[in-house]
C-alpha cells in the first residue's frame, strides 16, 4: 500500500498473514529457492519446500496458517492484510511506542478448498484479478478496517518473548486492536504498466511520526527493496509518477539515468554548505534506537524465551473440529511424495505444539507415533541430526 500523505509517501509492504516463515534475513534467498523451481528438474518441489521449512522451527506457525483453510482465500477481497513487523509511532516530544498494522476485511473471510482452487485454476487463470476488477466495476467497493496494536517501550522490555520476532504475534487480549479508519478500493488503475508495473514499494518509505523497530528482519528489508528497484526501474524510480510524492520532497539524490525534471538546477550538490541548502530537518527525525546485546543475525540460541511452537499450537486449539481436519488433510496432501525423514520433522513440531495436532498429523502422514515421541525429546540440533537422509 502506498499512502500519498501531505508529508511524503508511506509504503506498507505487507502480506495476508500476521507472521512469516523466517526471521533471519539471510534465510530469504533460501526461502525463495526452496519454494521456486528445483535446479535439476526445473519444477517446483514439495521435498525442497518441506525440507527447508522443517529445518527452521520458527516457520511452524506460518506452516500451520498456510496449510489451514486460510491458505487459499476465495479472493483478494476476502482476506485480511497485515504489516507483520513491529514498526513504531513517535510524537513531537520524541516519545515512542511500538505498533503493528492490521487491515481486517469487511467482506468476511472466505476460503477455497484445494479441490475448488484446482477447478478454478483450470478454468480461469486470471480469477483473482477478475474478481477484484469486476467488484470495482460494479461499484461493490471492497473495504478493510484498519487497526493498530500498540506496545509501549516498557511493555516491550518486559514482554515474555521477543516482541520484534516476526514469526510471533502479539496476542489481541494483551494488545487490543485500536480502530484507525477504512481502506476502500474504489478505482482500477487507468494504465496497468504506469500504475502497477512501475510501482515500487519499500518498507523504508516512512513519513514523520512512523518509524522502524529493532526487528532485524525488517532492518534487512529496509535495504533490499530499494536495491531491487534501482535495478528494476532505474536509479530515479522515485520520480516515476506512481512513485513520486504528491507534495514537495527534497531528497539529496541527483543525476542518473532518466533524470528529466531539471535535477535541482544550479543548487550546490554537497552538504553541509554555507547557503542553507539541503539542511536536515531534525524535528522530524526518528528517536534514536537503543540497542542491547550483540549486533548479529537472529540467533535464537541467545534467547531462552524463544518458543517456536506456542503460537502454532494456540492457533490449532482455536480451530473448530472442521478446520482442524482441513489443516491435517491439506498438510498430508501437500506432503505427498516428501520423504519420511522430513515428515517426521514436521510431525515432531506439531506434537511439540499440541498433543492432538501431533498425533493426528502422525496418523495422517502414516508415521510411527513412538518414533515421533522419541524424536520430540531431542532439541532442534538433535532432531535435525536424527532426521538427516540415511
Ligand atoms: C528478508 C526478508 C525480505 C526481503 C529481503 C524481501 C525482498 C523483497 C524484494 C527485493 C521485493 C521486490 C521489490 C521490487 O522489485 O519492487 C519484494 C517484494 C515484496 N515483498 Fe518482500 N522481502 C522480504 C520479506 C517480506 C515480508 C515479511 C513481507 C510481508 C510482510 C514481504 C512483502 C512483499 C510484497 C507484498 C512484495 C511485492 C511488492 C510489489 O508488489 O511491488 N516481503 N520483497
Amino acid at each position: 500500500m502506498k499512502f500519498y500523505t501531505e508529508e511524503g509517501n508511506w509504503d506498507l509492504v505487507g502480506n495476508n498473514t500476521p507472521t512469516f516463515f523466517i526471521r533471519d534475513v539471510h534465510n530469504f534467498t533460501g526461502l525463495n529457492r526452496a519454494v521456486k523451481r528445483d535446479p535439476h528438474t526445473g519444477m517446483r518441489s514439495a521435498q525442497n519446500n518441506w525440507d527447508f521449512w522443517t529445518m527452521l522451527p520458527e516457520s511452524f506457525h506460518q506452516r500451520t496458517i498456510t496449510m489451514s483453510d486460510r491458505g487459499i482465500p476465495v479472493s483478494f477481497r476476502n482476506m485480511h492484510f497485515y504489516g507483520e513487523h513491529a514498526y513504531s509511532f513517535y510524537n513531537e516530544k520524541n516519545e515512542r511506542v511500538w505498533c503493528k498494522f492490521h487491515f481486517l476485511t469487511q467482506q468476511g473471510i472466505k476460503c477455497l478448498s484445494d479441490e475448488e482452487a484446482m477447478k478454478i485454476n483450470g478454468m480461469d487463470r486470471e480469477y483473482h484479478g477478475h474478481d477484484l476488477y469486476d467488484a470495482i466495476a460494479r461499484k461493490d467497493y471492497p473495504k478493510w478496517t484498519m487497526y493498530v496494536q500498540i506496545m509501549t517501550e516498557e511493555q516491550a522490555k518486559n514482554h515474555y518473548e521477543n516482541p520484534f520476532d516476526i514469526t510471533k504475534i502479539w496476542r489481541h487480549k494483551e494488545f487490543p486492536l485500536h480502530e484507525v479508519g477504512v481502506l476502500e478500493l474504489n478505482r482500477w488503475p487507468e494504465n496497468y504498466f504506469a500504475e502497477v508495473e512501475q510501482a515500487a514499494f519499500t518498507p523504508a518509505h516512512v513519513v514523520p511520526g512512523i518509524g522502524f523497530s529493532p526487528d532485524r528482519f525488517l532492518q534487512g528489508r529496509l535495504f533490499s527493496y530499494g536495491d531491487a528497484q534501482r535495478y528494476r526501474l532505474g536509479v530515479n524510480y522515485n520520480e516515476i509518477p506512481v512513485n513520486r510524492a504528491k507534495c514537495e520532497v527534497n531528497e539529496y539524490h541527483r543525476d542518473g539515468y532518466m533524470r528529466v525534471d531539471g535535477n535541482y538546477g544550479a543548487m550546490p550538490a554537497y552538504t553541509p554548505n554555507s547557503y542553507q541548502y539541503w539542511m536536515p530537518s531534525p524535528e522530524v527525525a526518528e528517536p534514536p534506537l537503543e540497542l542491547e546485546g550483540a549486533m548479529w543475525r537472529f540467533d535464537p540460541k541467545d534467547d531462552p524465551t524463544d518458543d517456536c511452537f506456542r503460537d502454532g499450537g494456540d492457533l490449532y486449539r482455536l480451530m473448530s473440529e472442521e478446520k482442524r481436519q482441513i489443516l491435517i488433510d491439506n498438510t498430508a496432501r501437500n506432503m505427498n511424495g516428501v520423504t519420511d525423514n522430513i515428515k517426521y520433522r514436521h510431525a515432531v513440531h506439531c506434537l511439540k505444539a499440541d498433543e492432538e495436532y501431533g498425533t493426528r498429523m502422525t496418523k495422517a502422514l502414516m508415521l510411527d507415533i513412538d518414533e515421533v515421541r522419541r524424536l520430540a525429546k531431542l532439541d532442534n540440533a538433535g532432531l535435525i541430526a536424527a532426521t538427516m537422509p540415511k
